[in-house]
């Protein structure tokens, strides 16, 4: 079985990554042959954004099954519980990461026998990423709807093909919308301290010939001033029950700059992003990251030796700054706590 894509590569045999680190000044990929080596691409970020986590981790899963395999059963499920757990024990706040963990485990205790497991855990991993790009077609289909011919659209971090199998969410909207006809414009915050925009965001989109304007993150606010801006579109790593939107640190900002102009903030995300089980977002796990990646910018200090840093990688936007949810089932407007949980009764 194989698969491939820009983010990533299934040859049958190993995890071949694109290596987001390097983006846009290099194209180098990681090879991952060990779940153990999964583990640690997506922890050091060769791999990043919520579904592109998620399904490299199914993958993991599957290197993880043939290293850990024995003709018993229960002790492999045994033995994969170990598996799992290094994969998830990488960043806590996307929930597609444990959304396909507890998906592979849930599949190979139905399966049920060990004659032909490995090959059925590497289809249900392959069905993991082929869904995550019709998902994010759908996604876009039901997102350019609300777009019009001339908009532009303001993104914060990636939530394109590199941070999915493919096509991206919030980057998926902007792309359907564009195959429709309609000429649409991205304003991309660079995303600092992380520089997803800059690096990635930008980089796809000039790929597939989208008019792109980077600015830096103090710049949103002014752009929407100034009329620029049309509507605000972004990804998610986890959405609670209540509607409330964990993203990348700076998306809080956005959304409150975007209510103070009137200009609507669509978050783009699949089911899988939606965690019913996080009541609210004050239950949402926050990933702190190093403090040289807010000292330091491009490899080179910019703060003093010693000073006091603070770098979350998330914030959390409440469900009240969120005009409305697109997901690959439609695009979920408030009450989000009784509109969410429809889309799982169907
Ligand atoms: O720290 P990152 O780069 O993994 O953060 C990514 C984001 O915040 C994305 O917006 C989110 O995962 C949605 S990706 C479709």
């Amino acid at each position: 079985m194989k698969l491939k894509t820009m983010t990533m590569e299934w040859t049958g045999d190993e995890l071949i990554l694109i290596d987001q680190r390097k983006i846009p000044l290099v194209e180098e990929y990681v090879s991952c042959k060990s779940y153990k080596e999964v583990a640690v691409a997506i922890k050091d970020m060769v791999v990043r954004g919520a579904p592109a986590i998620g399904a490299s981790a199914a993958f993991g899963y599957v290197l993880g099954a043939r290293e850990m395999f024995v003709e018993d059963f229960n002790a492999f499920v045994k033995k994969m519980e170990e598996v799992k757990e290094v994969l998830a024990n990488t960043r806590p706040t996307a929930v597609n990461l444990f959304w396909a963990l507890n998906r592979m485990e849930d599949s190979l205790k139905k399966y049920g026998k060990i004659e032909g497991v490995l090959e059925y855990l590497e289809e249900e991993a392959m069905n993991i990423a082929k869904e995550d790009i019709e998902v994010n077609k759908a996604i876009g289909r039901y997102g350019a709807e609300l777009l019009k011919d001339g908009d532009t659209v303001l993104t914060h971090c990636n939530a394109g093909a590199l941070a999915t199998v493919d096509y991206g969410t919030a980057l998926g909207v902007i792309r359907a919308a564009v195959e429709q006809g309609k000429k649409i414009k991205v304003f991309a915050d660079e995303t600092r301290p992380y520089l997803q925009g800059a690096r990635l965001t930008a980089w796809e989109l000039m790929k597939d010939g989208i008019d792109v304007t980077l600015i830096s993150d103090n710049m949103s606010g002014w752009s929407m001033k100034l009329g620029k801006i049309n509507a605000v579109i972004v990804g998610a790593d986890r959405v609670a029950a209540n509607g409330d939107v964990a993203n990348k640190i700076g998306t809080y900002m956005v959304a409150v700059l975007a209510k103070r102009h009137g200009i609507p903030f669509y978050v783009a995300a699949p089911t899988s992003t939606i965690d019913l089980n996080t009541k609210t977002g004050k239950d949402i796990p926050i990933e702190e990251r190093k403090h040289t990646e807010v000292t330091h910018c491009g490899g080179k200090q910019i703060a003093p030796d010693g000073v006091k840093v603070f770098n979350p990688a998330f914030d959390v936007t409440d469900a009240e700054l969120v005009t409305a949810i697109i997901t690959e089932k439609g695009v979920v407007y408030p009450p989000y706590e009784e509109n969410l949980k429809k889309l799982f009764e169907e």
